[in-house]
């Protein structure tokens, strides 16, 4: 690993590594992002298992040019309104993704919408640009500690895990940015954070919807993916299909109909999960009959989503 200052050189680093499918850490005006290809389903499978997250939440996609979004999302009046009055800066925006988003699904924990940023420091626009994609990113930090606000605070947790760091100082900001679902013209505050809610709210000359929060876990995003689940039932540690059954494998098996990893990987059947999911939630079929994996690893957060998908709802 090595933690580098901005320039040229480590800006073209960057650029060359997330194009390799590795990780990058960088610094944003709110906090540090651990960021990877979003297009790149095995490298945004590696910034949970650097995470060490039992769950896969969805993750903002950040972008350098609000030109950007119409590949991969759609843009509701408010969040144009939005965007021309907040955008580059702490705001980030869920959108719907577009029918062939290339966006991994992943990213978006297999919902249909995606988290857009457009950062203002220059270092993330810069990296960004130099990619030429959007760049999937949480906050670079372990799961379960605080937000990383300098280059050593990284260092400190994820040093070990990832290949280069930028360093850009410590971030303005020092907290999230403001998360709002504008995919419907009602628009939504899912979490506060750098930019004020009043100052959005007098934009859109409207209050924000406000849905409830647990204040149990006022941040988990559980909540917001309780309406996800395939349409179909979803049968656990399964050996074999039914008949009628779609029968998603992992590690060596016969007659799957999808299989998350042949070779017993976690990252790959992560990497996998929310895509094949969706392929096989098909009315063709009368259920899904899924393989054991194994609750090492990435395993942990696989199975939390099945557990979820195969809950009767
Ligand atoms: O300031 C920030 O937003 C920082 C910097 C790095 O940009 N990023 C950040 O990411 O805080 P993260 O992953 O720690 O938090 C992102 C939050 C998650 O709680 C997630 O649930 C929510 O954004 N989110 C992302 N996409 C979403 C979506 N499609 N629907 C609902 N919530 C979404
Ligand atoms: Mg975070």
């Amino acid at each position: 690993m090595s933690v580098e200052i901005i320039n040229i050189q480590s800006i073209a680093l960057a650029a060359k590594l997330l194009e390799s499918g590795q990780l990058v850490a960088f610094p944003t005006e709110t906090v540090y992002g651990l960021g990877a290809d979003a297009q790149n389903d095995l490298a945004v499978a590696s910034i949970f298992e650097a995470k060490g997250r039992p769950q896969f939440n969805p993750l903002i996609a950040h972008i350098a040019d609000i030109s950007w979004v119409e590949r991969f999302a759609v843009m509701t009046p408010s969040a144009l309104l939005l965007a021309e009055k907040f955008w580059p800066g702490p705001l980030t925006m869920v959108m719907k993704r577009t029918k062939d988003c290339p966006i991994s699904h992943l990213v978006s924990a297999g919902l249909d919408t995606v988290g857009v940023r457009f950062p203002v420091h220059p270092a993330a626009r810069e990296m960004i640009a130099a990619f030429g994609r959007p760049v999937a990113a949480p906050s670079a930090n372990i799961s379960g500690t605080v937000s990383p606000t300098t280059a050593e605070h990284v260092n400190q947790g994820l040093g070990k895990k990832i290949p280069l760091i930028l360093d850009g100082g410590a971030c303005d900001v020092g907290v999230e940015s403001t998360i709002l679902d504008v995919s419907c013209d009602d628009p939504a505050l899912l979490r506060a954070g750098g930019i004020a809610v009043e100052e959005i709210e007098d934009v859109l000359k409207k209050k924000l919807r406000r849905p409830e929060i647990n204040p149990d876990a006022p941040r988990s995003p559980g909540q917001l993916l309780s309406h996800y689940a395939p349409r179909l039932p979803v049968r656990l540690n399964a050996d074999h299909a039914e008949e009628g059954e779609a029968f998603l494998a992992f590690g060596k098996a016969e007659k799957a109909t999808l299989n998350l990893s042949p070779s017993g990987d976690l990252k790959e059947a992560a990497a996998h999960l929310f895509a094949y999911m969706r392929l096989l939630d098909d009315p063709k079929y009368k259920g899904i009959a899924v393989m054991p994996i194994p609750i090492n690893g990435l395993g942990l957060a696989i199975n939390d989503r099945l557990k979820r998908a195969a809950y009767p709802h």
